[in-house]
């Protein structure tokens, strides 16, 4: 088969990443697919069961600080796209253990934008139009009072280690773009939700803790806001971005579903409560909701105007907040295995098992 793209997707064991290669293996099948991970706690390689034996797939295990690898693997598949996924990715790890948040997300991005100049301008690169899309967050942006938008025009305003990192290494993609005129696109989305999200993010956290009696957790008074976006429509979104976006652009994506956090649990809880019944103590579960300490500069709202990428890409997510959950519950009901296995820590064997 005559190949149209070769991408090094980087993270692709992480949550998003998993539905990315899956979308796209599915609907791209002239795509070919490098899977770059340093399989951190956040990589599970069994999310990708049965996928290593697409002969468009290959799965490397490796850290994007390595530049040496980076430059190699660039030459070596002849990749002409990138999608950087890989990242530390969770706001309360970044407050306790800073340290790995700016290695992978500011020394690991630099890494990566090095080897694709190197490989796109600076060797006699050979192949069709490069692309570098550079996955980000509306972390960036900080946070919004009762009203307003973050538009891509937004001045950056990051509160947290992690959307401090990853404003950072923002910033260093536009500079490569300024500076050297490497084709890149930044996207920054809102926070996502959906099959294999790790269960220290709320979703799949409160599933978690419903389904096996625990507290659930809403940090202060649970009035934050984010504008919850469903998985597949931002995957869908970044093949938009890849095939159509202009170089040197940032595009905003939302799924246009502002919650408090204290709604997000309760629908979560209310939907288990209706697809399988009330637990054995006969209690809503929504009655197991406590309220904790609050994060250390949590920030209070997030809301994205997706109005550019509709505009210019006519991309608009599909999935209201309703459907996503109950997708989403959906999911993990019928893979409460894989929900047992990372919070024991077996999915771990699986790398070992298939890799040594
Ligand atoms: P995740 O934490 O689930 O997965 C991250 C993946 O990156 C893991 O597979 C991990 O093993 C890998 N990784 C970490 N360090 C690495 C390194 N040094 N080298 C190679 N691989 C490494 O993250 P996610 O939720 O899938 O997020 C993916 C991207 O999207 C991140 O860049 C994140 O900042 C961004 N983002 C996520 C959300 C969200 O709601 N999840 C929202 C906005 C933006
Ligand atoms: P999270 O899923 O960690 O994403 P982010 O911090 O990137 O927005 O948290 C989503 C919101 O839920 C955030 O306002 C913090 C809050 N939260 C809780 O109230 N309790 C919890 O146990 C967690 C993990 C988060």
């Amino acid at each position: 088969m005559d190949i149209k793209r070769r991408i090094l997707v980087t993270g692709g064991c992480g949550f998003i990443g998993v539905n990315f290669i899956r979308l796209v293996l599915q609907d791209y099948p002239d795509w070919r697919i490098i899977n770059l991970d340093k399989l951190t706690y956040a990589g599970n390689l069994q999310n990708l069961k049965g996928i290593e034996e697409n002969k468009q797939y290959r799965f490397v295990h490796a850290d994007i600080c390595d530049a040496e690898q980076m430059e190699q693997l660039f030459a070596a598949e002849q990749i002409d796209s990138v999608v950087h996924f890989a990242a530390e990715s969770h706001v309360d790890r970044s407050i306790t253990g800073p340290a790995e948040f700016i290695q992978t997300n500011i020394i690991g991005t630099f890494t990566l934008l090095e080897a694709a100049r190197k490989a796109w301008l600076e060797d006699s690169w050979q192949g069709s139009d490069p692309r570098f899309l550079h996955v980000s967050t509306d972390e960036v942006y900080g946070s919004l009072g009762a009203t307003g938008m973050f538009r891509e025009t937004t001045p950056f305003d990051p509160r947290s280690p992690y959307s401090a990192s990853k404003a950072s290494s923002d910033h260093l993609v536009s500079a490569y773009f300024h500076t050297y005129g490497l084709p890149v696109v930044i996207t920054n989305c809102s926070n996502n939700y959906g099959p294999y999200q790790f269960p220290e993010k709320l979703i799949p956290l409160v599933f978690h803790n419903s389904m096996t009696g625990k507290p659930l957790p809403i940090y202060g008074d649970g009035k934050y806001v984010r504008d919850w976006l469903y998985v597949k429509d931002h995957c869908e979104a970044i093949v938009e971005v890849l095939k159509k976006g202009k170089d040197g652009e940032s595009y905003n994506i939302g799924g246009n579903n502002e919650k408090q956090n204290l709604e997000v649990v309760t629908t979560i809880c209310d939907t288990l409560d209706e697809k399988i019944g009330l637990p054995a103590s006969g209690e809503p579960r929504k009655n197991n909701i406590i309220f904790v300490k609050d994060r250390p500069g949590h920030d209070r709202r997030y809301a994205i105007d997706a109005s550019f990428i509709k505009e210019q890409l006519g991309w608009e997510p599909k999935f209201s907040f309703d459907k996503g959950i109950e997708n989403t519950v959906e999911w993990y009901l019928a893979n409460q295995e894989w929900v047992a296995s990372v919070v024991d820590g077996s999915y771990r064997d699986y790398y070992k098992k298939m890799y040594g």
